[in-house]
This record gives structure tokens, sequence and C-alpha cells, in this order.
């Protein structure tokens, strides 16, 4: 039988959200990264760990590039939650750097990603987060790609809450877990 473990980090609950629903799909243990201890890592053949997406960076990756010894031999997976559409190549390129910033190519070359929509209520968020959104919403077009307001995501959120989570975002995420447990089993 394989063990999988689920940890998250969350700011307003998104990445949380998946991380449950991830975890019971999987029938995994999960982890708030807050009580999640690295000793724990030995119990786990399959790591995943999901985290918000903050101005580019991906919150909790570090736990992943810091300990990325004791994860060898380990199916490691990440699954970033943003309100960013990942689908658009500018929003998962910009995904890609902000794992970049933290893990090396060599890391990321070993690691699974799937990127998820959150959600954004920006009445609900913290001070710093809130003048953080202001200036992310004035970022203008750039110039490089001219069909994408960087900004407009941010714009939208400061109209009306802003919520994309959904179950079906994590289904290929669990398919690929329970194909690579299945593949292991019939060997
Ligand atoms: C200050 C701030 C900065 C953010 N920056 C980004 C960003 O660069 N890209 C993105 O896709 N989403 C960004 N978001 C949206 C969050 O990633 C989104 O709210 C997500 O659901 C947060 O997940 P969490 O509640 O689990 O932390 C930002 C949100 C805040 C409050």
């Amino acid at each position: 039988m394989m063990s999988t473990v689920v940890i998250y980090k969350t700011k307003y609950g998104a990445t949380q959200k998946y991380a449950e629903w991830i975890a019971e799909a999987l029938g995994a243990d999960l982890f708030n990264i807050r009580k999640f201890n690295k000793d724990q890592f030995q119990n786990y053949d399959t790591v995943i760990l999901g985290g918000g997406i903050y101005a580019g960076n991906i919150n909790g990756i570090s736990l992943i590039s810091k300990n990325f010894d004791q994860l060898a031999g380990k199916r490691i997976i990440i699954f970033t939650v943003g309100i960013k559409d990942p689908s658009q190549p500018v929003n998962a390129e910009e995904i890609e750097k902000g794992l970049l910033k933290v893990l090396t190519p060599d890391m990321l070359e070993k690691i699974r990603v799937f990127s998820f929509r959150g959600a954004l209520d920006c009445d609900k968020v913290n001070v710093l987060h809130y003048s953080m959104l202001k200036i992310l919403a004035q970022v203008t077009d750039d110039l490089n790609t001219p069909d994408v307001d960087e900004g407009r995501v941010f714009q939208e959120a400061f109209e009306k809450p802003q919520n994309f989570i959904e179950y079906d975002q994590v289904k290929p995420l669990v398919n690929y877990v329970k194909t690579m447990e299945y593949i292991k089993e019939q060997r």
C-alpha cells in the first residue's frame, strides 16, 4: 500500500480546500504546513505540497527545496493556487518562474506540477495584502503579451469577490497519483 501525504500552506483557505479534496480522494494524510515536521517525510512515498501564489511567489515550496535530499526516491507533486487562469501561457510561465525562484531546474525536473484557480475577495484580505493588490491591479498590459491584461484579474476582484474553486480541478492530479500507484503495484 502506498502512503501519501498532502501538505498545504494557505492564507485565505483556497489551498486548504483543494488539499482536503485531494487527501480525501487519495485516502492521504493531510497537514497544514505549520503542523508538519520534516522528519515525517520518511513515512511517505508520495509527497504533495500545495501553496497559494502571492505576487508571483508560491507559498510553502521551500519545504521541498530545503529537504530535497530527504525526498530522494519519493514522488513529489506541487500544486499552486492563484487567481490567474493557469491555462493562459503567460500565467503558466509566471508560475514556472515562481517555482524556479526556490527550486533548481534539476529539482523542478523531478517534480510534477499542477495549477488550480483559487478565489479572491479584496474586502477580506489583510491590510498589507490589500495594498499589494492595489499595486498589482495597476499593472498595465505587458507589451510582449498585448492580449493579456496583467492587472485585470485584480481589478475585477476589487469590483466583486472572485471564486473559481471547483472540485473538477483536482481530478488530473488525483488521476495522476492513482495511475502511478497502479503502475507501481503491477511491477
Ligand atoms: C497580495 C496578494 C497577491 C496575489 N498575487 C497573485 C499572483 O501573483 N498570481 C495569482 O495568480 N494570484 C495571486 N493572488 C491570488 C491568490 O493566489 C488567491 O487568492 C489564492 O486563492 C490564495 O490561496 P490561499 O487562500 O490558499 O492562500 C494574490 C492574492 C493576494 C492577496
